[in-house]
């Protein structure tokens, strides 16, 4: 049955989705690596597709900014789709001082300033963690690929323009990256009982005041989605 956020039927959609933020880069994906992509939404333009690469069948869909949009669809994938596998294919700021523009993020665990935990009502502080096998098979397959790459703990903020400032104190703790979806996807991965990973191009450093061109944007993009391709046809 669609949802009230996708048109997509039961079976439309593969048993691993790739999820950029950006519902433009999700349709840039089909058009440009998939074989016979299908567009299954178009609700709010929140674009899905469904198509082959090199004979595994795919999706790509746009998770939208922050953790309320990746928290709706990344939970009707799995809980009204039967998706077993979510790929977050996103853009980070650098924190850590060894994180440079262009570099390749592989998000081990997500801290987070977000309430999503509190739903849970647990006696403590949950840790979002990726899934070990998407993990380690994107591991394996970014060192093949001469691309230069960190793996570790990242933080997903509620705030884009953050007024407290805080990021100096997320630094402190050897975070990596910063971004906005991936804690409440790794949750919902966690609830469900499914996998997840989030794999992200650095495009900006907050505290070097430092970004990158378009261009550069683009073409990290391109390694960036060819190691999340080539991890999903894996798993
Ligand atoms: N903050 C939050 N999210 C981001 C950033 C940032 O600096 N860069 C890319 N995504």
């Amino acid at each position: 049955m669609p949802t009230p956020h996708n048109n997509a039927r039961k079976g439309d959609i593969a048993q691993t989705v790739i999820m950029p933020g950006d519902p433009l880069r999700a349709r840039f994906i089909a058009e440009n690596y998939l074989e016979n992509p299908v567009c299954y939404n178009e609700v709010r333009g929140m674009y899905g597709y469904t198509g082959t690469y090199k004979g595994k069948r795919i999706s790509v869909q746009g998770s939208g900014m922050g953790m309320p949009s990746m928290g709706i669809y990344s939970w009707e994938l799995f809980n009204e789709y039967g998706v077993n596998n979510i790929i977050r294919t996103g853009t980070a700021g650098a924190v850590a001082d060894s994180v440079n523009l262009r570099d390749i993020i592989i998000a081990m665990s997500a801290s987070t300033n977000s309430a999503y935990a509190s739903q849970y009502n647990l006696p403590g502080t949950y840790a979002p963690t990726a899934s070990w096998e998407l993990l380690s098979t994107a591991v394996k397959t970014t060192e093949n690929t001469g691309v230069n790459f960190h793996v570790g703990n990242i933080f997903s903020s509620d705030t884009f323009y953050d007024d407290a400032d805080s990021l100096s104190k997320w630094h402190k703790m050897g975070v990596l990256g910063i971004e906005m979806e991936t804690a409440a996807l790794y949750m919902n991965a966690a609830r469900t009982g499914k996998n997840a990973l989030c794999i992200l191009t650095v495009s900006d450093c907050p505290l070097r005041n430092l970004s990158t061109t378009a261009e550069e944007r683009q073409s990290g993009f391109r390694d960036m989605m060819e190691i999340a391709l080539e991890t999903a046809i894996k798993i």
